[in-house]
């Protein structure tokens, strides 16, 4: 697989390493949960930064960089490449939760459409009701600069046979975020963040999207972020 990526190849392992990781640690907390702490879910400044979508069976859906407003609940995400297909190369999404809606913007023929999103979780948000699993070091916790201190968050989502684990920092920076059904399961690894929305305009909706109407939904079709990568 990689030889047709040559220039993706050594950093797509590294992610996929890493991600991987991550969700080990995220089995090892949930096994060792510790049920004596109330600790209320952590709410994510502004960001921005790198997200990779991969599924379980090795495949890169998408690679690409975010844009997040945490208040506002607006969410860019541009991917810059999938494989082995290419199905999200070039993936524009400009995502309003509040309002429950998204686009689908593409740059290039400055087309946009404008779509309801039916499920407004997302892999930078931890929610309101998310259950608190645990805190864990990784790597080491005696040497000042060779650890990564995470809580653990999980849940199920309503409406859907989706759950959620994410892992964030003491600050509240994601660093992973496992979704799973009995069917699909996502990893989205987040790497690079700043904590603030450098370029505002990227949350901006383009001239040529305003005044688009709502498109039909497909009887049987669900919208969300995560959908947007099956
Ligand atoms: C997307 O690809 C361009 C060109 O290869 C590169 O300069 C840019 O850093 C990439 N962006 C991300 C988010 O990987
Ligand atoms: C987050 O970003 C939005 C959009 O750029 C901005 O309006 C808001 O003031 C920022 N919030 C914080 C707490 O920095």
């Amino acid at each position: 697989m990689c030889s047709w990526f040559p220039a993706y190849c050594h950093r797509c392992l590294i992610r996929k390493m890493f991600v991987v990781l991550l969700v080990l640690a995220c089995l090892t907390a949930i096994s060792s949960a510790d049920h004596h702490h109330h600790h209320q879910p952590c709410h994510s400044p502004n960001m921005t930064g790198l997200m990779n979508v991969i599924t379980t069976k090795g495949e890169t859906r998408a690679v690409g960089a975010f844009t997040y407003d945490s208040v506002g609940e607006k969410l860019r995400f541009t991917s810059n490449e999938s494989h082995p297909t290419d199905s999200s190369r070039g993936l524009d999404l400009l995502m309003f939760f509040k309002e429950d809606i998204f686009y689908e913007i593409d740059g290039k023929t400055q087309s946009c459409t404008k779509n309801k999103l039916h499920i407004s979780w997302h892999p930078l948000d931890i929610p309101n009701d998310a259950k608190f699993y645990t805190a864990m070091t990784m790597g080491s916790s005696s040497v000042e600069d060779e650890r990564l201190k995470i809580n653990v968050w999980g849940g199920d989502l309503p409406n859907t046979k989706a759950s959620y684990w994410t892992s964030a920092t003491m600050g509240c920076l994601p660093v992973s975020t496992f979704y799973f059904t009995d069917t699909t399961s996502f990893l989205f690894g987040l790497t690079d963040i700043e904590p603030e929305v450098k370029d505002p305009d990227l949350l901006t909706l383009p001239s040529f999207c305003h005044g688009k109407s709502v498109e039909d939904t497909p009887e049987g079709t669900v919208n969300s972020f995560v959908n947007e990568f099956m």
